[in-house]
């Protein structure tokens, strides 16, 4: 009899032993990935958001989150309007889950200029939708931040010019994934990735729209080609008010009948060159799309007649001319 309790109690104690070595097993896996790409590694650097709040970037913005972060600057008129456009339409595509499972930062490399006002009107000028900081701080801090997320090349980002890395790191802080990636990449594969790939899979996305605002199986033209790829982060044509988000820019369908065709292709290649020369009606656009100055895309004059001939076509297929006529009778 005692010896039997004696072998249970063995039992137990081996029972116990195993038990508790799985168990820091499991510990240490979690101190591993904790350690790896944790606390320990990033900066809990402070931050300012474009209201005024103070945030912790490790506490505060990515810590058991997914989330997609780029570096930005809100007197950049070349590539990061097209970034904060491009970024937006990743917004748009995942609806109201921005802000509630994937969160988005844009952090100023130029902090002395970005204050937080600075970075309001700029957010408020790209009608970028809630759940989408811009931030500001230390720019030392700001730069080891951009070191640590690997965003930071030595001799492009540390000059004069302001040159940066066109780049976007997303990432689930928890799983320890994260990838580089551009923000010129397309969209729909960086909502996928934000909204189901880094969630590891476990939420099927909730909006429908995604498949509705698809390009069509048609063969896109070379124009169309341009159009998606360069246009369409900041333009609808005919397609307005998807996912319950105006666009950044005028909606295009018919602006080739509607304009003279010089002014047209010269906005297009050098809109910046004829905001500078104050011409009238680049002025009054300007005013109405909250002066944000539509960016120089350095198109060459065969892109532009292949981008106005696609417009041209998008506007017969969508407004025929009998329709034009039935609607101005009915005037
Ligand atoms: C970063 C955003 C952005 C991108 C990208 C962009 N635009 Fe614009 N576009 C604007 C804004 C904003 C305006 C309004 C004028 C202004 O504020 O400069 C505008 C105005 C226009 C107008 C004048 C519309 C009218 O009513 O006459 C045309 C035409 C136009 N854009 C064509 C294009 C084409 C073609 C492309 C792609 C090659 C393009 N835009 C890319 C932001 C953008």
């Amino acid at each position: 009899m005692a010896r039997k309790t004696w072998s249970t109690f063995n039992g137990w104690l081996l029972l116990l032993t195993l038990l508790s070595v799985q168990w820091s097993v499991a510990a240490s896996n979690d101190n591993g990935l904790a350690q790896q790409w944790g606390k320990d590694y990033f900066p809990n650097t402070l931050l300012i958001n474009q209201d005024g709040q103070q945030v912790h970037f490790f506490d505060d913005l990515i810590k058991d989150k997914v989330v997609a972060i780029n570096f930005i600057f809100t007197t950049c008129t070349d590539s990061c309007p097209l970034e904060t456009a491009r970024l937006r339409q990743v917004q748009k595509l995942l609806g109201d889950r921005v802000g509630r499972d994937v969160f988005f930062y844009s952090i100023s490399i130029d902090p002395e200029t970005d204050t937080p006002e600075a970075l309001k009107r700029y957010a408020q000028q790209f009608k970028v939708g809630p759940g989408w900081q811009f931030l500001t701080g230390n720019k030392d801090d700001i730069t080891l931040l951009r070191q640590k997320l690997g965003l930071f090349m030595k001799g492009v980002d540390d000059g004069e010019t302001k040159d940066h890395n066109l780049s976007l790191i997303i990432g689930n802080q928890s799983t320890g994934r994260w990838m580089k990636t551009s923000p010129m990449e397309n969209p729909y594969v960086l909502a996928d990735r934000l909204g189901k790939s880094l969630h590891n899979w476990k939420l099927a996305s909730t909006n429908t729209n995604g498949n509705a605002d698809a390009p069509s199986i048609r063969p896109p033209s070379v124009g169309e080609q341009i159009y998606r790829t360069r246009c369409s982060s900041c333009h609808t044509l005919g397609d307005t008010e998807h996912a319950g988000m105006r666009s950044i820019g005028p909606d295009l369908l018919g602006v080739t009948r509607q304009r003279d065709p010089a002014w047209l292709a010269r906005w297009i290649k050098e809109p910046n060159v004829m905001l500078a020369e104050k011409d009238p009606l680049a002025m009054q656009l300007y005013e109405q799309y909250n002066r944000l100055a539509m960016p120089n895309l350095r198109l060459g004059d065969v892109e532009i007649a292949a981008l106005l001939t696609y417009l041209d076509e998008q506007a017969e297929r969508l407004q025929p001319p009998a329709l034009n006529n039935n609607s101005q009778t009915s005037n």
